[in-house]
């Protein structure tokens, strides 16, 4: 059996077994029905190879793994202009904190933690209804993704907004400091949606193949984003994509990636190959707990850290 295939078999068989497997996500009562015991991992390599393992083809809500993609929407239709609203450094502190935003002037941190992201949906809302803008920001994924298939979970949705107490608190916090350019109603609204898009472990490895191949997509050669606007993603994902978790995986897996509470997270390994794998179970940051052990166990086996030599 080829390395690659070999080493994320022996992954899935190890992780298949660890009884350690971290907290399911309750505070969004629908994430909460899910499986503990689930675990898919999917690498997408730029030569178009895909190989699967575990529950790769088992959809699972992608929730903040949504803002590289949402990100990247709103820096084609703004470009530079998006760092006036948004900053470009780690937090060190939790996806949902309100902390710093007194201190700096409703400017969040980073467009990775909750109130960044809040930002880029207002930012995508520009011009259009909430549901034209979830509507571009679905289309955009299932496009990178080349699968029309994938959709958004409206029981997610539905159940996050009957929640989002701390996203309101934020989204009205920034729109006292002139932050949000719409009502914190209508911002949600586009941001509640695009955290519940589901995808499988296939599927989210797709979507990123842009990023592993300097912007553009490597089955059709189209340009995404510029190799320096990938290279900018890829940095963000490296310092701010694991929130006050971001320096232990970059230490223990060396990639740049991105988490969400689903128990997803999107790898990339730049030049090689995009991956992402789902563990439903998390650590206390909120990232995937075997998700993160996995990534830093094929890492190792392919020496695919960024730092090595
Ligand atoms: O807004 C929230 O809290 C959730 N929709 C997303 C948080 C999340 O995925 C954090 N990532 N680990």
């Amino acid at each position: 059996m080829p390395e690659l295939e070999q080493a994320l078999a022996e992954v899935a068989a190890e992780m298949a077994e660890r009884t350690d497997r971290g907290r399911v996500a309750t505070y969004i009562p629908q994430l909460g029905k899910v499986d503990p015991k689930r675990f898919g991992i999917a690498a997408v390599t730029n030569d178009g190879r895909v190989i699967l393992a575990g529950d790769a083809d088992q959809p699972f809500s992608i929730q903040s793994v949504s803002k590289v993609f949402t990100l990247t929407l709103a820096l084609g239709k703004i470009g530079d202009a998006l760092w006036q609203r948004v900053g470009r450094e780690p937090s060190g502190n939790p996806f949902n904190s309100i902390v710093q935003l007194e201190h700096e002037n409703g400017i969040p941190r980073n467009p990775f933690i909750n109130a960044g992201a809040i930002v880029v949906s207002d930012v995508l809302l520009a011009g259009h209804q909430p549901r034209e803008a979830i509507g571009e920001i679905l289309r955009f994924i299932q496009f990178l993704a080349d699968d029309e298939t994938i959709i958004i979970d409206r029981e997610v949705a539905a159940s996050e907004r009957a929640t989002g107490y701390r996203n309101f608190a934020l989204a009205n916090y920034m729109k006292s400091f002139g932050n949000l350019h719409h009502e914190p109603e209508l911002a949600l609204g586009v941001y509640f949606h695009h955290f519940a898009v589901a995808m499988s472990c296939r599927q989210l490895a797709m979507a990123g193949r842009f990023l592993a191949n300097g912007g553009r997509n490597p089955a059709t050669g189209h340009s995404v984003v510029s190799a320096e606007r990938a290279r900018r993603i890829g940095a963000l994902m490296l310092t701010c994509g694991h929130y006050d978790g971001s320096g232990d995986f970059a230490f223990h897996v060396g990639i740049p990636g991105k988490s969400g509470v689903g128990g997803g997270i999107l790898g990339i390994v730049p030049g090689v190959a995009s991956l992402a794998v789902w563990s439903p179970g998390l650590n206390e940051n909120g990232n995937s707990k075997l998700g993160s052990i996995a990534l830093e166990k094929l890492a190792r086996m392919m020496n695919w850290s960024i730092f090595a030599p």
